[in-house]
């Protein structure tokens, strides 16, 4: 199912872990002038304040796909200057022109995968797994000193999904690998969230960011970026190592949406105190 995970908000009930209530949550919020981690993904995006916002150049390598076409949406709409990025520049310019026409913005374009990751601040890898490596190994020097945020997931479809091994333990822990020299700072989040819904610029999607990595303030940095998305809060889910679970949910949700014919993401609960 290459052409998306089929991984929306519909089912909540069904794949959500807990769900946090928009409205507590706006309570929660309104009293703290430096909005905290949990109040960055408010529904309705309206408690995002200017102190929360620290607009970004951001790349998505691999941005021709859905998922990284949907990341492009959001992040556009957010405000931020984005960046698709290819293989082939021409292929990359013109799914950006075509982004920016569908959202009557000026802070979309599209480059080379290179060019992209060079010009970018935070670059965001969405090609398949089997092309992970290879993509990163080839754009080392324009990701050096940045923050990368993977949002790979190990899989393939054989008679349904199923994950793929890694020798490193995850595509997160991968990239930390082959970046080790590059003073990379990576971050995995935006696995668990369907390209499906990520396109549809209108539609909220009440769903939970998990974010791993080594580095804090890069973790903060991504977690407010998935904020930002209306109807998505970032939660810091740990370090590095735990990223294998992260990623290993979206062949769960990917399974149940198969059975449910729905676009299902998470939520974790108890956190809204
Ligand atoms: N789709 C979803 O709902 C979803 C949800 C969560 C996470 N993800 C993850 O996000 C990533 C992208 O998903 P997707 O569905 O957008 O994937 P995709 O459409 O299969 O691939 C994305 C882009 O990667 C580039 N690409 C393909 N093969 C390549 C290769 N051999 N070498 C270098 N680049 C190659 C292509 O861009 P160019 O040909 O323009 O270079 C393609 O448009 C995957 O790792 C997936 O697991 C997807």
């Amino acid at each position: 199912m290459p052409g998306g995970y089929a991984m929306s908000m519909q089912t909540e009930t069904i794949a959500a872990l807990g769900s946090l209530r928009a409205s507590r949550r706006a309570d929660a919020c309104s009293n703290t002038r430096i909005l905290g981690p949990a109040c960055l993904g408010n529904p309705s995006g309206a408690r995002r304040t200017r102190e929360t916002h620290m607009p970004h150049t951001i790349a998505l390598i691999g941005g021709t796909g859905p998922e990284g076409r949907g990341l492009a949406t959001r992040f556009a709409l957010a405000g931020h200057r984005v960046i698709i990025g290819s293989r082939d520049a021409e292929r990359g310019v013109a799914a950006g022109t075509e982004l920016a026409a569908t959202l009557g913005r000026t802070n979309v374009e599209g480059a080379g995968n290179d060019t992209a990751a060079a010009e970018a601040d935070i670059i965001v890898v969405v090609v398949p797994y089997s092309a992970h490596r290879a993509t990163l190994e080839g754009l080392r020097a324009q990701i050096a000193g940045k923050i990368l945020v993977d949002a790979v997931v190990p899989m393939v479809f054989d008679r349904g999904p199923r994950p793929v091994d890694v020798p490193a333990g995850s595509a997160t822990e991968e990239a930390a690998e082959i970046l080790k020299d590059d003073n990379v700072r990576v971050i995995g989040a935006f696995h668990n969230l369907s390209a499906e819904v990520l396109l549809e610029p209108d539609v909220p999607l009440n769903a939970d960011v998990l974010v791993t990595g080594a580095d804090a303030e890069a973790k903060q940095v991504v977690m407010a970026l998935a904020g930002e998305i209306a109807g998505v809060r970032g939660v810091d889910a740990g370090p590095l190592r735990f990223s294998r679970f992260v990623e290993d949910i979206t062949i769960l949700l990917v399974g149940i949406n198969g059975r449910y014919k729905a676009h299902a993401g998470v939520h974790i609960a108890g956190l809204d105190h």
